[in-house]
């Protein structure tokens, strides 16, 4: 792997991402060769923010290939609490630690931490910006269950405060895919996500219902309506609930429409999606464990 820090997807070339989710794949088919592979390696686990599949996925992870973690634990037992800064807190816990995993409410956050610190830093999440290792699971499941060419991918739900959705839409243009974008016009992409798409030439459109589009879909990404970005409650309640999909949505989709979300979800795609052949998103939320494997593999092999 040629970069020390994992911050955006934006820094992924294709030969980067097929580095890890090549290795991914050979972690998957064997894990027991990569029992002791990092033994006595510590991953320092930095979350500011709630978080369940990434902190879980990453301590599976590292256990899986020998190490451990050190983690600060909820914020609220942390020094934080005390007024200690982002930058002196990273800057102590790289000296408990071989790699950090952060995930911080503030966009740019993890950019900056990189500046204190010297062991690989991966960013878990930075506010409404980056989250670069779910793009990488993402991209896992879809190259195993549609192939990451000649895609056409529909992304629907919140992307204007989506960090998820900003990942991998960039990180998508390093492949054939038409991207279709499904949003009230209050929760479109930012216009920065926009340019950046666009600047990479990326085939987009952008449409506010699923039904014009969903027949020619081989990918759908569901996403939640992120609530606590939302500056005012008000705005939130006028668009949460909307944009949902059960089993009769499906009805009108492709037999091989493969459909996924990040998760938790709250109420976007109904409990009777589950057992029909399109729902993935329960084995996406496994994959994070190869992926991040191969991940922390890579960025830790120098240190072996
Ligand atoms: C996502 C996140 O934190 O951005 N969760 C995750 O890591 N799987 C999505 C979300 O919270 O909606």
């Amino acid at each position: 792997m040629r970069h020390e820090h994992i911050i955006s997807a934006k820094q992924l070339s294709r030969a980067d991402i097929e580095e890890v989710l090549d290795h991914a794949a050979e972690i998957a088919a064997d894990p027991a060769a990569y029992a002791d592979r990092h033994a006595g390696k510590l991953l320092g686990l930095l979350f500011f923010e709630p978080s369940t599949r990434t902190k879980m996925s990453f301590s599976a992870a590292i256990k899986r290939l020998g190490g451990d973690v050190v983690d600060m634990g909820p914020v609220e037992y942390s020094s934080v609490k005390k007024g200690e800064s982002l930058a002196d807190t990273v800057r102590v816990v790289e000296g408990y630690a071989d790699a950090l995993v952060m995930r911080h409410p503030s966009e740019g956050s993890a950019q900056m931490a990189t500046e204190f610190v010297d062991v690989p830093l991966l960013n878990g999440g930075d506010g409404a910006g980056q989250h670069p290792t779910q793009t990488l699971l993402d991209l896992y499941t879809i190259r195993e269950n549609a192939g990451l060419d000649d895609l056409s991918i529909g992304i629907m739900g919140d992307l204007k405060y989506g960090r998820t959705v900003h990942s991998l839409a960039h990180a998508l243009t390093n492949f054939d895919t038409h991207q279709h974008f499904i949003s009230p016009e209050s929760l479109q992409l930012p216009r920065s996500v926009r340019y950046d798409l666009h600047e990479e030439g990326a085939t987009i459109r952008e449409h506010t219902e699923l039904e014009e589009i969903l027949p020619s879909l081989d990918v759908l990404y569901v996403t939640r309506i992120q609530e606590e970005r939302f500056p005012d409650e008000n705005e939130y309640r006028e668009v949460a609930g909307e944009y949902q999909i059960d089993a009769a949505t499906l009805e009108a989709a492709s037999d091989d429409l493969t459909v996924m979300h990040p998760l938790p979800r709250v109420d976007e795609i109904a409990h009777d999606v589950d057992a029909t052949e399109h729902a993935t998103f329960f084995e996406q939320a496994h994959n994070g464990v190869p992926v991040r494997m191969a991940l922390l593999d890579l960025l830790l092999e120098g240190t072996r």
